[in-house]
């Protein structure tokens, strides 16, 4: 089932051939790029076709970027319930045509009351276990309420119309997509099974009626309906937020989680807020970068590409180099050593965003990478920050909506691990987040991405745990020219960082820019991690420099991306996940 495909991008004046290995999709869903003229009604891109046909469905209505992306988020939580949903949560970015500012709406998860630092530990050692899976693993949803702010605050049609094809694909059923499958049963022909598998399902498991209506697991292309969710889906449509947070449905899903020994109360959902943020603001070879602050990773990759900005543009060291790939890992490196140290949610611990999103900041760290080798672990990012415990982060979809009106939406959305805490919240049929995972459980010890955090992402009350999520808007003379982002992990960063690099340095365009093989690092572990298409010359250029390189075995991330010139919209779905972008 594996496809190959060849990929043909102009960069610099010089023609590259990239060959990219998709994992199995659904033919009808095989992401070929898709453009509009600039001022058509719009366009979406997002990691299932479903969900960017909901966005298309409502930017025909008239509806604007907020209420396609709307739509597609709630689409999203329906036909891939691995990945998000409404029991998860996330960051939006808006940029908004009238006044050409960019908002950003943070809807993470946040800690439920009775949460504390310790509450992982088993014999002072952090139970893994503990915060992926049942109902100590899920901190309280926000994408309900998030959605409905946005929708409130820039939507045109209103939440109920945006609603509209998520509750029609979750009545009337919808094709399971290869990753449902996949998690259904992650034996399966095409599947990468699990290392680290979880528990198997009780045999009154709720989860089973998702995963393995009749007793067999959902096979790819199956038809699935999810009646409950649909009946939640309503409710939150003609209620708003007290219809998932408060009611029947709120004490559905507290319910379940307390008799799975979680933590969650009905207080703890009325409680639930979104918060409007100022967006994390940076420069990149004259480009203005809109991300999302703390605790989402919008600093992180600014960090890094402000680092690059410093140094000499990278297209004359040509695209897919060593030369380049070594440079751009040194600035992951000092961008992630400082995300380690410092970063956490901003209510709680301060977090120095102004100091490290500085450009003497990034000139500083810029002129600590040589160009031939790379130094030693302790010498990246602010020394000064203290380094302690651990953040962590599988489960994602990003989407990016534009309208014609020049409105733009870039949004990440998660339940966190595949399918959260593999727990349904009762007759809700809505997919618990395991978000407290994300959280740092225990001083200095890595999580399930080998990532390395501070105590400044400890467990608290009422916290938001630290993200690698970073949906971005890229405009240049106040005009967006770039929407893009992310699902995996840490490596949503790096991916977002080298999609702009590839716009911007290498003049790719939007599809090339997505597909193009990509590398990732985090400081800590401390290698450079390549994709299998790495030529061998490139890898053996980064161990020259001192690299110790890996080859990934599955992919690095998925993008969804939109690029947009004054005279078209242009959007690309990653070719390594199988989405793929609609148009009205
Ligand atoms: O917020 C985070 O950083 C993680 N919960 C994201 C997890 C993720 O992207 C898994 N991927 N596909």
């Amino acid at each position: 089932m594996k496809r190959f495909r060849l990929v043909t991008a102009v960069a610099a004046g010089s023609t590259l051939l990239v060959t990219i290995a998709l994992a199995p999709t659904v033919d009808a869903a095989f992401p070929a790029p898709l453009w509009v003229p600039r001022h058509s009604r719009g366009i979406a891109a997002a990691a299932n076709l479903d969900a960017s046909r909901a966005a298309a469905e409502i930017l025909k209505k008239g509806g604007n970027a907020v209420d396609g992306a709307v739509a597609a988020a709630l689409a999203l939580g329906v036909v891939d319930p691995e990945s998000s949903g409404l029991g998860g949560g996330g960051f939006a970015v808006v940029w908004n045509a009238k006044d050409k500012q960019a908002r950003v709406l943070d809807f993470r998860e946040t800690a439920p009351a009775k949460a504390s630092r310790d509450m992982f530990l088993v014999d002072n050692k952090a139970d893994g276990a503990k915060s992926r899976w049942g109902g100590l693993a899920v901190a309280v949803p926000g994408e309900p309420a998030g959605l409905a702010e946005l929708e409130a605050k820039y939507g045109k049609l209103g939440l109920a119309a945006a609603a509209q094809p998520a509750i029609r694909l979750a009545k009337l059923g919808f094709a399971a997509g290869t990753h449902f499958a996949c998690a259904a049963d992650d034996h399966a022909p095409g599947c990468s099974p699990s290392t680290n598998p979880p528990p198997a399902l009780a045999p009154d498991d709720p989860l089973r009626a998702l995963l393995l209506p009749g007793g067999t697991a959902v096979a790819e292309r199956a038809l699935v309906r999810r009646p409950e969710l649909a009946r939640t889906l309503e409710t939150l449509a003609h209620r708003g937020p007290a219809g998932f947070y408060q009611g029947a449905v709120g004490q559905a899903i507290v319910s379940a989680v307390q008799a799975r020994g979680g933590l969650l109360t009905l207080d703890d959902l009325r409680g639930y807020k979104p918060i409007w943020r100022e967006p994390r603001t940076g420069s990149y070879r004259g480009h203005q970068l809109w991300g999302a602050p703390a605790p989402a990773g919008g600093l992180t990759a600014i960090e890094a590409l402000q680092i690059l900005d410093a140094r000499p543009p990278l297209g004359a060291l040509g695209h897919g180099s060593s030369a380049a790939d070594h440079v751009i890992i040194e600035a992951f490196k000092h961008a992630f050593a400082d995300r380690a140290r410092s970063l956490g949610d901003p209510a709680f611990v301060p977090v120095p965003e102004a100091r490290l999103g500085a450009a003497e900041y990034a000139r500083e760290l810029a002129s600590r990478i040589s160009d031939d080798k790379i130094g030693k672990p302790e010498s990246y990012g602010d020394k000064s920050l203290v380094p302690a415990d651990p953040p962590h982060d599988h489960g994602t979809s990003h989407l990016c909506v534009a309208d014609g009106d020049g409105n733009v939406v870039a949004l990440t959305t998660t339940v966190n691990l595949i399918l959260g805490a593999r727990m349904v919240g009762g007759s809700s049929g809505v997919v618990l987040n395991d978000q407290m995972d994300d959280f740092s459980a225990q001083p200095g010890v890595p999580n399930a991405f080998g990532l390395i955090g501070a105590f400044a992402n400890a467990i608290a009350a009422g916290k938001r745990p630290l993200s690698s999520m970073t949906p971005m808007i890229v405009t240049k003379d106040g005009e967006p020219i770039l929407c893009v982002g992310a699902a995996g992990g840490p490596t949503i960063i790096t991916a977002t960082v080298q999609t702009i690099i590839n716009t911007i340095d290498f003049g790719l365009d939007v599809e090339a820019a997505v597909a193009s093989p990509r590398v990732h690092a985090q400081w800590m572990p401390y290698v450079a991690i390549v994709e299998r298409e790495t030529p061998r010359d490139v890898i053996q250029g980064l161990e020259r420099r001192g690299h110790k390189v890996v080859v990934a075995k599955d992919h690095l991330a998925t993008v969804q991306a939109i690029g947009i010139s004054p005279v078209r919209l242009t959007a690309a779905s990653d070719p390594r996940y199988g989405g793929a972008p609609a148009a009205p």
